[in-house]
């Protein structure tokens, strides 16, 4: 990708056996989602997270709607996550009749604040759909407990979590289903692709017909139950395994990048940096995110203006859910506010973060916050 000096928000890493395990998929014809690269995967998925199945899918939006399907919630069921969040995960919890039940964000994690998880929970709670945030895990512990107290399914969202660990646990292996992504901004990459991971036989046999079609083995084109076509193709299982062979390297050049941003943004008055560790875990730095302080007059929209004409790519954070026309057009969320979410969404953007940025890069992006920020 030749963008000038253009510093790219995020530009992938692809110079590992990507090449090679492509060249096998044209040279033996294997394409189609039958291919072996795609259990391949799908193995070293599941193992790397620790869990007994892996099943992928075409992106990570599908996976939400595989796992909320498979889960086998009701019409009317509630299901909370955070407010804080892309839209596939409300959506997947829309589609299939249930309704999403909001809680605020942490103002220092950026993660839901799972304080309030409790106060949101009614008779009709049926799971909570727990999204990690930009470099740190959601605390796990107390949002568990609260789960086995009244006995609610949990859907870990990992889609941004590749090779993050919660009190040295993987990402990926909490709750009865996990998800990740492989859009190319993420640490690893499949062009688009998808993951869940399950400890559970039934519900990994119920994905792996969901994403089918729900083809049934003994008479093909009679169907119980609408599924969908998510299938993964060979191909992009092929990059995806390549990928995986490099997250433990890629983890760790994330982590330089985010302590070198750290170093150089520290002293830079008015922002917000990522926080860098918890007690629970040491950020992946997914993104490397800032948010304006209430001093500063102006907006992430125009901080973004103002890198964008420094030659810095940035985008804006998250949109909060019951600020979504979509949502409150069809009388969601109605005068409900989640004043931490609205004000990351609003003070909050990210700068350059992919895995093929170089030190120097680093160094030109702030030194440009440095000078947007005088
Ligand atoms: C938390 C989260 N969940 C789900 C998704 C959806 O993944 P995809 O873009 O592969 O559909 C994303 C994408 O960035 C995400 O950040």
């Amino acid at each position: 990708m030749n963008m000038g000096d253009f510093i790219p928000v995020n530009e992938p890493l692809l110079d590992g056996n990507e090449k090679n395990y492509l060249a096998e998929c044209i040279d033996t014809g294997w394409v189609s989602s039958e291919g072996p690269f795609v259990q391949r995967f799908e193995q070293g998925m599941a193992a790397a997270v620790k869990r007994k199945f892996g099943i992928a899918v075409c992106n990570g939006t599908a996976a939400l709607e595989t796992a909320v399907a498979a889960l086998e919630l009701q019409p009317g069921d509630e299901v909370i996550l955070p407010a804080f969040t892309i839209i596939s995960c409300a959506a997947a919890i829309v589609r299939r009749g249930c309704v999403p039940v909001l809680v605020d964000s942490d103002p220092v994690t950026w993660n839901m604040d799972v304080g309030q998880i409790e106060q949101k929970i009614t008779p009709r709670t049926k799971a909570i759909m727990a999204v990690h945030i930009y470099g740190l895990p959601v605390d796990m512990d107390p949002l568990l407990a609260i789960a086995r107290k009244h006995c609610l399914r949990i859907i870990e969202d990992a889609a941004q979590m590749h090779g993050q660990t919660y009190k040295g646990r993987p990402c990926g292996s909490f709750g009865d289903i996990s998800v990740f992504s492989f859009y190319p901004n993420k640490h690893m990459t499949t062009g688009e692709g998808g993951m869940l991971v399950t400890d559970d036989d039934r519900l990994a046999e119920r994905c792996r017909s969901l994403r089918n079609l729900c083809f049934q083995p003994g008479r093909r084109f009679v169907h119980d139950e609408l599924g969908f076509n998510f299938r993964m193709t060979n191909i992009q299982a092929a990059l995806g395994l390549a990928q995986l062979e490099r997250l433990s390297e890629f983890i760790g050049r994330k982590r330089r990048m985010g302590s070198l941003y750290a170093r150089l943004l520290s002293g830079v008055p008015g922002l917000q940096l990522p926080v860098s560790r918890t007690d629970y875990a040491e950020s992946i730095y997914w993104v490397y995110g800032l948010v304006l302080d209430d001093r500063i007059s102006w907006d992430a929209d125009e901080a973004s203006r103002r890198l964008s004409r420094l030659r810095v790519a940035t985008r804006p954070f998250f949109w909060p859910m019951h600020e979504q026309p979509v949502f409150r057009r069809m009388g969601l969320f109605s005068g409900e506010a989640y004043p931490a979410a609205e004000r990351l969404a609003r003070r909050g953007f990210y700068i350059p973060s992919g895995l093929a940025l170089t030190d120097d890069q680093i160094r030109r992006a702030a030194s440009a916050v440095e000078e947007i920020m005088k």
